[in-house]
């Protein structure tokens, strides 16, 4: 039974308000937004109010607005509706960055397949992009950038304003993965040189399978899905109502509190830092990601010496839910891809461990969480 979860960056349980505003969309009746009767009418109007709280906290237009099903489907919907389109300009080039999510990167080498042309960025060894070598990238044949703003296993932000600058200057379309960083940065997309930003609910306390793109009035889309005429023609299939209700709550409370998530968030990670050091000793484990450009919730460190797997089961049978670096694909291991970008030895890339804090944590479940590795650790190295 898990009793400290800390792998908010996977997913977030709801929160109860967000549930009340779930149910109570759920509990309005039958409606499909697209029907002309009352009961679709007003499915429709919950919609809208969704849409427009989002403009407000994005500081875009609503109609810039278009709701999907997950942040893969925002990510995907991004990079082929906008090489597409770019493509009938005479534009084939796509730059992004070995540490993307997958949802960006096997779209990146999807596009390759189709005939784009693809430039995947380094990162140095703290998971950050080197703005000159965005520069040198990106020409005036290129189609669409796409950099995240904050990475899901190291939490390391990436200069997305300064690419986005010289993505601009060339003509080229910028897409932001935003789903991990929204919630603890705050995105205004009146300022931000950003043509598409993808979000995803379940991340910040809202229900899992409901996503959101911003696209930038004016730039070039083609829509990945064809049937009815929802969203303004650019994502057709009816709208998950209730969902994007309970989203928009998420998002009103999280930017509302975005000071407080932050500050709470940062608490779990130094409590859990400084523990970890304590119980275990600095020299037993290693910092995985940037030290000042980083978001507060994720602390990714690698217990040198033990592996991932085992670190992590014992958590788990501990009650302790963290996540690792690595992927088991049909009984092979996979190490992260990300860390791996960060050109780490195998012992640290094996080694890694990711905490990730949000609502509920506590300052006392850092420090059971440090005493219960110490002890784990212990055990693991003493066989
Ligand atoms: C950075 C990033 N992008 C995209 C996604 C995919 O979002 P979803 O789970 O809503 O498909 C995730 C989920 O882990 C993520 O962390």
């Amino acid at each position: 039974m898990t009793s400290i979860y800390f792998d908010h960056a996977a997913t977030t349980a709801m929160d109860p308000e967000v549930i009340s505003a779930y149910v109570a969309a759920a509990n309005n009746g039958p409606g499909n937004p697209s029907s002309l009767h009352a009961l679709g009418r007003s499915a429709r109007e919950q919609i809208a109010a969704a849409r427009d709280c989002f403009a407000e906290i994005l500081n875009c237009q609503a109609s810039e607005i278009v709701f999907t099903g997950s942040g893969t489907e925002s990510d995907n919907s991004a990079l082929f509706g906008a090489a597409h389109a770019q493509l009938k300009r005479g534009r084939k080039g796509i730059v992004t960055t070995a540490v993307e999510h997958h949802a960006v990167l096997h779209a990146c080498r999807q596009l390759e397949a189709q005939g784009f042309s693809l430039t995947v960025l380094p990162v140095d060894e703290f998971g950050r992009v080197a703005l000159e070598d965005a520069k040198a990238a990106i020409n005036d044949t290129t189609a669409v950038v796409s950099i995240m703003a904050g990475n899901n296993e190291t939490g390391t932000l990436q200069p997305i304003a300064e690419i986005g600058e010289w993505a601009r200057k060339h003509k080229a379309l910028m897409h932001v993965d935003a789903v991990q960083a929204f919630g603890y940065t705050p995105f205004d997309l009146g300022q931000l040189p950003i043509d598409f930003l993808s979000l995803s609910a379940h991340k910040i306390n809202g229900p899992q399978g409901v996503g959101l793109l911003y696209i930038r009035k004016g730039s070039p889309y083609q829509p990945m899905l064809f049937g009815g005429s929802q969203e303004r023609n650019r994502r057709a299939g009816t709208e998950n109502v209730a969902g994007i209700v309970a989203f928009a709550k998420a998002a009103q409370l999280a930017s509302e509190k975005l000071q407080i998530r932050r500050e709470h968030a940062e608490m779990m990670r130094t409590a859990l830092l400084e523990g970890l050091a304590e119980q275990l000793g600095a020299d037993h484990f290693v910092l995985n990601g940037h030290l000042e450009y980083r978001l507060p919730h994720i602390l990714n460190v690698s217990f040198i010496g033990l592996s991932s797997e085992s670190m992590l089961m014992n958590l788990d049978l501990e009650g302790v839910a963290a996540s690792g670096g690595s992927a088991c694909t049909s009984g092979s291991l996979k190490p992260s891809h990300v860390l791996s970008a960060m050109n780490f030895s195998s012992e640290r890339l094996l080694s890694a461990v990711r905490f990730s804090f949000g609502l509920g944590n506590t300052r006392e479940e850092a420090d059971k969480t440090a005493k219960i590795t110490a002890t784990i650790s212990a055990r693991l190295r003493n066989r």
